[in-house]
């Protein structure tokens, strides 16, 4: 099939990449130049496992096209993807501004039959929305239908969650559309669910809002688990094994961050409060995930006892691993906090450190060292903010040799308690036990150093 896809952000640029990776003829646009330039070079413009490789892969092959002129992309197009940005306003609804320019872009250039498919996370009734602003701004009568078919990809795994998703969720309100996206779908090795455009439009915020709430719940209990000396994890495991629960989105922690739970959240209850349903839940959601990160502080806090003048290594900006994405990331917060209370702070992330240099420009309290060992040198503690694999390979002997103090503040929970006392380090954990020296002890550390 000819597809168009309008925006080459994260699920702009994996759906036009996986499905020329499919055999279709992909023309994707964005306004902004440099963006098309960089990919038209085969150069990713976000990290993600295997993209790259696709992405050249495909441009070679001559399926994939990047321009900035949306004429090449709508022209041909059997089916034209819009896959642009829809951010927080602050009144926590989701900005249409883009889907609606999007929109205004398509209208001029409809010659024939299109099929308009909604894949940006957008409230109830935009379809019908991006349809009307279409019909007011073609000019002319227009043969369209628009259909919502919402995208689950991860960060991270984004490549893979597209061409082996879990199930897909087709929106649509006539049998044109049906026929056409049944079609483009039919190699797909998944359920897929036909539903009218609204049910598909509430299905994803309804999915994302979910696994926020798994994730507050596991970490309310993870404060409980604190309080009564159990360990999260155990606890986690023993609930997740119950199919009707399952094991993912189970990890306590920091919280969920990123651009999208956060932000669909605050969407969906949006939403239910323009249609007189007061989704309270929700509100409780949010709170327990903004207290992860005072709880984190406390802990800092609580284990350097004054931070002004002491060195804090961070380890992880990224939000999660498996990226370079810093929006919405804990390290934004707990950062300049520490800064603020006079600590000097040295960050390493396997992927994300420019993006972080960026948004928190190095100055003499904060730097951004090559290596995770030479961030903690001399440091009087550790600070763990994302849950990278490479984190948990550290050499955790030669971490406590180069460290002033080995203080170890865990916000994803990855080293076993009992094992980090074995290795002489104060360790403390969200929902795990903390593992703090008697003060004697401590000090005859510090003091032999
Ligand atoms: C999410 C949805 O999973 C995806 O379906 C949707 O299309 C886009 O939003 P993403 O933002 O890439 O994907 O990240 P995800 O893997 O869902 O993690 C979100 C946040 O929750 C991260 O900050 C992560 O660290 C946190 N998390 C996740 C936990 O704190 N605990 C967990 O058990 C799982």
């Amino acid at each position: 099939m000819n597809l168009g896809v309008v925006g080459t952000g994260y699920v702009g640029l994996v759906t036009a990449v996986c499905f020329a990776e499919l055999g279709h003829h992909v023309v994707a646009i964005d306004t902004n130049a440099e963006i098309i330039a960089r990919l038209s070079l085969g150069r990713a413009t976000i990290y993600e496992p295997g993209l790259e490789e696709l992405l050249t892969r495909n441009l070679a092959r001559g399926g994939l096209r990047f321009t900035t002129n949306p004429e090449d992309a709508i022209r041909d197009a059997d089916i034209v993807f819009l896959c642009v940005g829809t951010p927080s306003r602050s009144d926590g609804a989701a900005d249409c501004v883009h889907v609606e320019d999007a929109a205004r872009i398509v209208a001029p250039l409809l010659n024939g039959y299109k099929l308009i498919v909604e894949k940006s996370t957008v409230p109830l009734n935009t379809a019908y929305r991006i349809s009307r602003t279409i019909r007011g701004f073609a000019g002319g009568p227009v043969n369209i239908d628009v259909a919502s078919n919402p995208e689950f990809l991860r960060e991270g795994s984004a490549i893979h969650d597209f061409l082996h998703p879990d199930r897909v969720i087709v929106g649509v309100d006539s049998d044109r559309a049906r026929a056409l996206l049944l079609d483009l779908y039919r190699d797909f090795d998944c359920p897929i669910l036909v539903t009218d455009v609204p049910t598909a439009e509430l299905i994803k915020h309804a999915a994302n809002s979910f696994l926020a709430t798994k994730i507050s719940y596991i970490n309310m209990v993870s404060e409980l688990c604190e309080a009564v000396g159990v360990d999260i994890k155990t606890v986690a495991k023993g609930i997740g094994l119950d199919p009707r629960i399952g094991e993912g989105f189970l990890q306590a922690g920091l919280g969920f961050g990123g651009a999208c739970l956060p932000k669909d959240v605050k969407a969906f209850m949006k939403i239910a409060d323009e249609h007189g349903v007061d989704f309270g839940l929700l509100k409780e959601v949010e709170q327990i995930n903004r207290r992860r990160v005072d709880l984190l502080l406390r802990k800092i806090e609580r284990a350097l006892w004054v931070i002004r003048g002491k060195v804090v290594a961070v380890l992880g900006a990224a939000f999660k691993p498996g990226t370079d994405d810093i929006r919405g990331a804990p390290a934004l917060a707990v950062i300049p906090k520490l800064r603020k209370n006079g600590a000097v702070v040295r960050v390493y992330d396997p992927k994300a450190s420019a993006n972080m240099a960026r948004a928190l420009l190095p100055d003499q309290g904060l730097s951004y060292p090559d290596s995770p060992y030479d961030t903690v040198r001399d440091a009087h503690a550790l600070v763990i903010l994302t849950a990278w694999d490479e984190f948990r390979e550290l050499d955790l002997d030669r971490i406590s040799a180069l460290m002033k103090t080995p203080i170890i503040v865990d916000g994803r929970n990855l080293f076993d308690p009992t094992e980090m006392r074995d290795r002489g380090f104060e360790y403390y954990t969200l929902g795990r036990g903390d593992v703090a020296l008697p003060l004697r002890a401590a000090l005859e550390v510090q003091g032999a150093r």
